[in-house]
């Protein structure tokens, strides 16, 4: 590896939550990693991205089992198998998804799927441990209890280094993460939730759970799928341009059609404006902005060519000055609704809970991290 190549904003390495894990700021996301799903790299080009990432400094790499059906842990897998360097390599994986219609337990959060999960992707990944393990999303079904003390389990006998979740209500990780401390189980480190200029509603209850509880937020889709990147144009609501959006508009998946709206076009515009005056391009900006907010710790960039993801290396040196900053916040800030209301408004703050007087308030996670 040679020097030259690196990128030193990359390897200055973050801890994940309360743990002794480091990562990178910036995590190669990998969920494009295969063609399966009809906008991703093939094989060879995934390997260049992975290369590239590696050399440039970064060591933190985001998976599933079911992404691309398998083949993303399977290109990961191949890579390290080929070029050695496993061990320097923080390699996270997820289970929930349900790989075999019509089996009911081969999905979902009960103990006999996260064993057989496991199983698979120590095999597809070819290691004999992963570093962080993610429940990808909440089932709403398994008891909390057998998920944590299952993860506990992996943990002990060495198949896995630390636990994750991902797209949960805040609520259910404030209560897995206090049960782990009364129990004795291995703590939650890290959340894995959607956070970009466009999707801001874990400011209210995820990330000061997170300050709290001692996890740290590794967002994912900082470029909302690539809306961010300033490459679409719109058409109505329509996206049009070269790229994922116009692939996935329009076929029925609200997590994606979400993203069609006025308000996150007005984002957009806004950001364009900001990235016009700071001389950057756009996903520099809308990268920098996430990997800032309270509670990050490393951020799940997507790319599927060199030179995406080669500028989107480069966005954790972009410094986005103050006026600029309050431009981007005010853009897309969440509505200040019920119950928190009370919590950020000074009518309140400094009025009716303080009787008018100054109180300073220590630690930094009583602050509220909206805004
Ligand atoms: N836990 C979960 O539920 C969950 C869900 C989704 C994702 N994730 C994780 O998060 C990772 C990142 O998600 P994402 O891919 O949606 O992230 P993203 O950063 O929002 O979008 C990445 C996409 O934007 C486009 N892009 C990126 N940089 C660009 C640039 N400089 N110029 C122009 N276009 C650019 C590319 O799309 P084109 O191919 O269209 O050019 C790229 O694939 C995934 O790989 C996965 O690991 C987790």
């Amino acid at each position: 590896m040679t020097t030259t190549n690196r990128i030193d904003s990359l390897s200055r390495y973050h801890l994940l939550g309360r743990s002794g894990l480091r990562v990178s700021p910036l995590a190669l996301g990998t969920m494009t990693f295969g063609t399966e799903w009809g906008w991703g790299s093939p094989k060879d080009t995934a390997h260049r991205l992975l290369a590239r990432y590696l050399e440039a400094g970064g060591n933190f790499l985001d998976t599933a089992d079911g992404y691309t059906n398998g083949t993303s842990e399977e290109i990961i897998g191949d890579y390290f198998a080929k070029q050695g360097g496993r061990d320097g390599a923080v390699i996270a994986t997820k289970f929930t998804v349900n790989t075999s219609p019509g089996d009911p337990n081969a999905g979902g959060n009960g103990r006999k799927n996260i064993h057989r999960a496991v199983e698979g992707s120590l095999r597809r990944l070819k290691t004999d441990y992963l570093d962080l393990y993610w429940m990808h999303a909440w089932d709403g079904i398994t008891p909390m209890e057998e998920v944590m003390s299952t993860l506990t389990d992996l943990v002990r006998v060495g198949k896995i280094r630390y636990i994750g979740l991902s797209d949960v209500p805040a609520w259910y990780f404030a209560r897995a993460q206090t049960l782990a401390e009364r129990e004795g189980w291995e703590r939650v480190v890290a959340l894995q939730l959607e956070y970009s200029l466009v999707e801001r509603n874990i400011e209210r209850e995820h990330i000061p759970a997170a300050l709290e509880l001692g996890a740290s937020i590794t967002p994912w889709s900082p470029l909302a799928s690539g809306l961010l990147s300033g490459k679409y144009t719109r058409e109505g609501l329509v996206a049009k341009g070269e790229g994922r959006l116009p692939a996935v508009q329009g076929r029925g998946n609200p997590g994606m059609e979400k993203l069609f709206t006025e308000k996150n076009w007005r984002i957009v515009d806004t950001l364009m404006e900001v990235a016009r005056e700071l001389d950057k391009p756009p996903a520099q900006v809308a990268l920098a902005w996430v990997t800032r907010r309270p509670g990050v710790a490393s951020t799940i960039i997507g790319a599927t060519k060199l030179e995406q993801l080669e500028a989107n290396l480069r966005a954790l040196d972009v410094e986005i000055p103050e006026a600029q900053s309050a431009k981007l916040d005010a853009a897309g800030r969440p509505e200040l609704v019920h119950p928190y209301i009370f919590f950020e408004n000074a009518f309140f703050t400094s009025g009716m809970f303080t009787g008018g007087t100054s109180v300073r308030a220590e630690p930094t996670w009583f602050r509220p991290a909206v805004r």
